[in-house]
């Protein structure tokens, strides 16, 4: 694997060598007479690797190196050094030079050193472009999703992961709103600080204050050390508020004022304590109205509400239903050491039209759960919890706006007709007069589903 190589030398018979040693063993060599001259070169054309001398009039070989490693640092740089003069070797090595070769001249130990050269470099660009590709397919990879709803998501993530402002999740529960707090931690410039979560409707009311502020020893009747809080804990890193709507009015105005000021007071401390916290809030309610009723102070909404993320109900998320199943159903057969590979197509239609109330959680827990029962290789309706095996959509529009999700009218007709036939306990004679069509025609229509099954 041998590549186009640029040799720079001020001395004109060096060149001559060097271009034809090089040339008959593999590497095309084209000349530069300057590090100026090689530097325009560079620009211009393509090459696999650089060979220079140290010492030429103008602008030397050590400064050379030094700019292509800045500007090219694809290129690697080969110097070539004065026997016995290791300083300048150390020297070019250290502005960045991939390996250096001392005079006199071996053309066969040179074209050594360049092949591991422009083969180092080939594997690099392999490197970075694999990275890429993983990077671009699977940006945020432990969040499932392909719908339009998540995409929209995942690029606004995209935007915010590095910045510094307060983020406010909102969505109903189960849909993800703790994942994805993670992720932005996981991915942003604080990601090798700590992540701190703390469910603002699990501590009890009295406790929280100290919890998040922490406390001095003797504050109140428990408190026989001092205690660092949790904004002190998350300090380089961020906080995650969960049920931020649970927070005690009494509480807010503290809140406000340590995201304001970027520091707090301890319970029973006359001291304040900063920290260096991005903060992260979710809420499952309506924290606007929350407001609008008084339980929530307008100011803290809005300092929290800074970036506002709502998470998708997972019934608004199409076929992510059975790209989530498939992941859970993946994950929890190897735990559980069984061979289930995915689901029958008539589970796979219960769980699309299902409405999915506890979201990506239910699921979650309707399939391990089908995974301890099942028999089979595919999960089956019988499965299922009894909530999915007798639920029966009364929306027949799947509720996305994702094109390529949207099902063609004959669908929308198959579910209707199976949805009236359900209602009226297949009864035809009263499900045709529902539906306003013959029974012969009904019959038509029921064989072709069966057909279709
Ligand atoms: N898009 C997703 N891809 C993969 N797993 C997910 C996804 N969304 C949620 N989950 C998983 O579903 C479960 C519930 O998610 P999470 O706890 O983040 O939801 P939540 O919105 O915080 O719920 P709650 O409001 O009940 O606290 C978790 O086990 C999480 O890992
Ligand atoms: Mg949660």
């Amino acid at each position: 694997m041998n590549g186009r190589v640029l040799v720079v030398d001020d001395d004109a018979s060096m060149c001559d060598l060097l271009e034809a040693g090089l040339g008959a063993r593999g590497f095309p060599a084209v000349r530069a007479t300057s590090a100026e001259f090689a530097l325009s070169e560079l620009e211009t054309r393509d090459f696999d690797a650089v060979v220079t001398d140290l010492n030429m009039r103008g602008m030397n070989g050590l400064d050379l190196c030094a700019r292509i490693v800045t500007n090219r640092p694809d290129v690697p740089v080969i110097v070539i050094t004065a026997f016995g003069s290791m300083e300048t070797a150390v020297g070019a090595i250290r502005v960045g030079a991939y390996d250096f070769i001392t005079k006199p001249l071996e053309i066969d130990a040179l074209a050594l050193v360049l092949g591991r050269a422009v083969q180092h470099r080939v594997l690099r660009e392999e490197v970075k472009r694999l990275r890429q590709v993983v990077d671009q397919s699977r940006r945020f990879d432990e969040i499932i999703g392909e719908s339009t709803a998540m995409r929209r998501m995942f690029d606004l993530l995209d935007r915010i992961v590095d910045s510094e402002a307060t983020v406010l999740l909102s969505g109903e529960s189960g849909t993800g709103k703790e994942i994805v707090a993670r992720a932005i931690h996981g991915r942003g410039r604080r990601k090798e600080g700590p992540f701190v979560a703390v469910n603002c409707a699990a501590v009890p009311e009295t406790l929280l204050e100290s919890e998040l502020f922490g406390h001095s020893k003797g504050a109140f009747t428990d408190a026989r050390q001092a205690r660092r809080g949790l904004f002190a804990q998350a300090d380089g890193g961020t906080l995650f508020l969960d049920e931020i709507g649970a927070l005690p009015l009494a509480l807010q105005p503290k809140l406000l004022r340590a995201l304001q000021e970027r520091r707090a007071r301890p319970v029973g401390s006359d001291e304040e304590v900063a920290f260096d916290v991005r903060l992260i809030a979710a809420t499952n309610r309506d924290l606007e109205n929350a407001v609008e009723e008084g339980a929530f102070r307008e100011d803290l909404y809005f300092r929290l509400n800074v970036i506002p993320i709502e998470l998708p109900p997972l019934r608004a998320r199409g076929n992510d239903v059975l790209l989530l199943a498939q992941h859970f159903v993946d994950r929890c057969a190897a735990q559980a050491g069984v061979r289930v590979v995915g689901l029958s197509s008539e589970a796979a239609e219960r769980l699309l039209s299902y409405r999915w109330p506890g979201n990506v959680r239910e699921l979650q827990n309707c399939i391990e759960r089908a995974i301890a029962l099942t028999r089979f290789e595919r999960i089956a309706v019988e499965d299922l919890p009894e909530k999915l095996r007798t639920y029966r959509s009364l929306t027949f529009l799947p509720a996305t706006d994702d094109p390529t999700e949207l099902v063609p009218l004959d669908e929308i007709e198959r579910r209707y007709v199976l949805r009236v036939m359900d209602a009226v306990g297949g009864n035809k004679t009263l499900a045709s007069e529902v539906l306003g069509v013959d029974r012969k025609t009904l019959y038509r229509k029921l064989g072709r589903y069966a057909r279709m099954q």
